[in-house]
């Protein structure tokens, strides 16, 4: 069998020494790495450590001649089966973005004819800057595909995406883009982004305000587009739910929590928001826990929580092309179904009644889908039924593009 190959470019980054990690990870598994250090990656990890893990010499130099005498840097881009970036910081992805050629690995990357799979790493703030949101979408238009980055803490202190994931992620998306079978599944290459599950809102240290959504739709509608091939990134409330084969999931509690990984997530082909947002958060969060006492029950005063799928539907150029939101409702299905649809801004509204109470927390689904032509009622079916026939909904029109703006 042939051997597959990896050029690996290491970018400036703490996260660079997660590249050491990847190195091992893929020449266990058999992979030729032919590393790129950046200089400002060389002043993260040493070439010596890159080199030794790769058994392949490290190219650093666009004008070094030993290595150009050896393989000039369009030979190099054409060596691989795959290029991995990471890290891929903000500057690497701009530069990659705008076809800038100043060094080796951005040459490489504009001479190449591989596919490119990035692993981006940066501060929130630079991840969520609108040049980075611009600069990722046009990557992602030019065919190149994204690992992560991850939320959670960083090195500089801060919370929130910008973490590049981790080695075994990157090490999986890598494996999963050798070996792919060119595209065979209706959604390969798609990235979509899906909300479930509840929010919790805090009240004090230890009582939240939240709802009885078992996540159960939302985790099932993931999973289906993962089978039908697409990258599916999970932003969900707290759920007792594992997270779906293939699915990159984002464990948030608080609807503005939740907006924010959304956002961080763009660009996405489609976003279906399925969570069971709480409308609602308490206004200021006691810092102690609340005791009882002779002045009565506490007066928590509410403020509403920002909308994530009116604010998905109205994102301008970042908007994903289909945008899917779901109404729970008690009374007047229709006439509320319909009315959000227009409120919101979304595509499609697939809409449900949960009143008796055995939708929610339940494992069937009965339900209406409106759209600009109109409204489509589906048979009852279990959750898992109705989110593949939704996924195929989802993949027919991303293909066809009809129904979609
Ligand atoms: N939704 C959201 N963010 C919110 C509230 C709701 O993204 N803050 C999304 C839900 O994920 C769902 C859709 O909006 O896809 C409708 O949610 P629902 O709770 O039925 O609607 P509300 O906007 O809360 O309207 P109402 O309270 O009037 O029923």
């Amino acid at each position: 069998m042939k051997q597959n190959r990896v050029l690996l470019i290491v970018g400036g980054g703490v996260a660079a020494y997660k590249a050491l990690e990847l190195t091992r990870l893929l020449r266990k598994a058999g992979v030729a790495v032919r590393p790129i250090l950046t200089a400002a990656g060389a002043r993260f990890v040493t070439a010596l450590s890159l080199s030794a893990l790769a058994e392949d010499m490290v190219r650093t130099d666009l004008f070094s001649l030993g290595n150009e005498a050896e393989m000039g840097h369009i030979a190099l881009s054409r060596s691989a089966d795959l290029i991995v970036v990471a890290p891929a910081t903000a500057d690497l992805m701009a530069k990659a973005a705008h076809g800038l050629a100043d060094d080796l690995a951005s040459t490489t990357l504009l001479a190449t004819d591989a596919p490119v799979l990035m692993a981006p790493a940066m501060n929130v703030r630079m991840w969520l800057h609108p040049a980075t949101r611009r600069n990722a979408q046009t990557l992602q238009d030019d065919g190149v595909k994204f690992v992560g980055p991850d939320d959670g803490a960083m090195a500089c202190g801060e919370h929130g995406p910008g973490r590049m994931a981790e080695p075994q992620a990157i090490f999986a998306a890598v494996m999963a883009t050798l070996n792919a079978p060119a595209a065979d599944l209706p959604l390969n290459g798609r990235h979509v982004l899906v909300t479930a599950g509840p929010t919790a809102e805090p009240i004090d240290p230890v009582r939240v305000l939240t709802n009885r959504s078992s996540g159960k739709q939302g985790y099932g509608i993931a999973a289906a587009l993962a089978e039908l091939g697409a990258r599916v990134t999970l932003v969900s409330g707290p759920t007792a739910l594992a997270a779906p084969a293939g699915v990159d999931r984002i464990a948030v509690e608080t609807a503005r929590q939740m907006q924010a990984a959304c956002e961080g997530a763009l660009p996405a082909d489609a976003a279906v928001c399925v969570a069971a947002v709480s409308d609602w958060r308490p206004d200021a969060v006691f810092a102690g826990k609340l005791k009882k006492g002779p002045g009565g029950p506490p007066a928590i005063a509410l403020v509403e929580n920002p909308d994530i799928l009116a604010g998905l539907s109205a994102a301008g150029p970042l908007r994903p092309r289909l945008v899917v939101g779901f109404a729970a409702e008690t009374d007047d299905l229709e006439a509320n179904a319909q009315a959000k649809l227009k409120r919101k801004g979304c595509d499609w509204i697939v809409a449900n009644s949960v009143a008796g109470g055995a939708v929610m927390g339940g494992d069937d689904n009965e339900v209406i889908v409106f759209d600009a032509a109109g409204a489509e009622r589906w048979p009852p079916a279990d959750k898992a039924e109705v989110s593949r026939r939704l996924a195929e909904r989802i993949a027919a029109a991303l293909t066809h593009g009809d129904k979609v703006r």
